[in-house]
């Protein structure tokens, strides 16, 4: 006679927040970890977008998903004293949220500053500031960096500095919650298919040629970044700590042949 024992999941009862959760990578992280046990917390600036991503995620009771602009500290205190109700803690988070705005240097307004420093490095550092008090010891911070902040590109200079700040965080955050046993670390994805690659690279053949940047001569897609995030929140990636992982398919590496 059989038994019917299944293999344990990797995050059976373990609580994930991933903010930008509603569309692209966040979206597939949040399918991914939500597949293998764990309860999640989506959260982002659009209510309607949250609500269709709710009801495509299908999540039941493991999934809560509520809106908060990560660049203001009330609403993250809003989002969390609500996980706090829902779920009692934190394992795994996923700063993820992130804006791109690519402009020659001249043409960038002070609107578009703040809007691109106020959520890409600011709602990384408060996201992990304000989720502190219910991360549990021992858990586990990946924070969505960029390839651009490993090589010049033209267009990038305001999102590529923001997104060398957030992944320098990783590093000094890996140095600073060692006392709880945190890891820290950041993942810097290639040309990745999601609606801000469609929306910064809008011509079929500006894609074309981010496809040929890479050396597997295409682009990434956010399921492939989701399985990485879900690697270095896993007890498998124990020993990593303060690296960026480039999660690139070889642009900033290697050279297409
Ligand atoms: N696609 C690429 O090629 C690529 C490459 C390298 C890195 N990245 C990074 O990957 C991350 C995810 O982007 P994606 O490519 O998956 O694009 P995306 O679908 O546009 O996702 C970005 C998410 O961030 C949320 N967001 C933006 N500003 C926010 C704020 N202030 N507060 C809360 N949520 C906010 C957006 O939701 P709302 O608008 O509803 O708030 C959206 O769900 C970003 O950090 C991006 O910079 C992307």
């Amino acid at each position: 006679m059989t038994q019917n024992n299944p293999t344990p999941s990797r995050f059976d009862g373990r609580v994930v927040l991933i903010t930008g959760g509603a569309t692209g990578m966040g979206f597939s992280a949040a399918e991914l970890f939500l597949s293998e046990g764990a309860k999640v917390v989506i959260t982002g600036r659009g209510e309607d977008r949250l609500k269709t991503a709710a009801e495509r995620l299908d999540g039941g009771d493991q999934l809560f998903a509520a809106p908060a602009d990560v660049s203001r500290p009330a609403d993250l205190d809003r989002l969390l004293g609500a996980v706090t109700e829902r779920f009692g803690q934190l394992d795994v988070v996923f700063a993820n949220a992130g804006v791109g705005v690519f402009k020659r240097v001249q043409d960038f307004t002070a609107e578009d500053v703040d809007l691109v420093v106020d959520a890409n490095f600011k709602g990384v550092f408060y996201t992990v500031q304000r989720a502190l008090p219910l991360l549990r010891d021992g858990a586990s911070i990946v924070i969505n960096a960029s390839w651009t902040h490993h090589r010049g590109l033209a267009i990038g200079s305001l999102y590529a500095a923001t997104k060398a700040a957030a992944a320098n965080l990783a590093k000094t955050l890996a140095s600073d919650l060692a006392d709880r046993r945190i890891r820290v670390n950041s993942i810097s994805p290639g040309y990745i298919d999601t609606d801000m690659f469609q929306e910064s690279v809008p011509t079929p053949e500006e894609r074309a040629a981010s496809a040929r940047q890479s050396v597997q001569q295409r682009v990434g897609t956010p399921e492939e970044v989701a399985r990485t995030v879900a690697f270095l929140a896993s007890d498998a990636a124990a020993f990593v700590n303060g690296v960026d992982l480039l999660v690139d398919g070889g642009v900033v590496n290697a050279i297409p042949a």
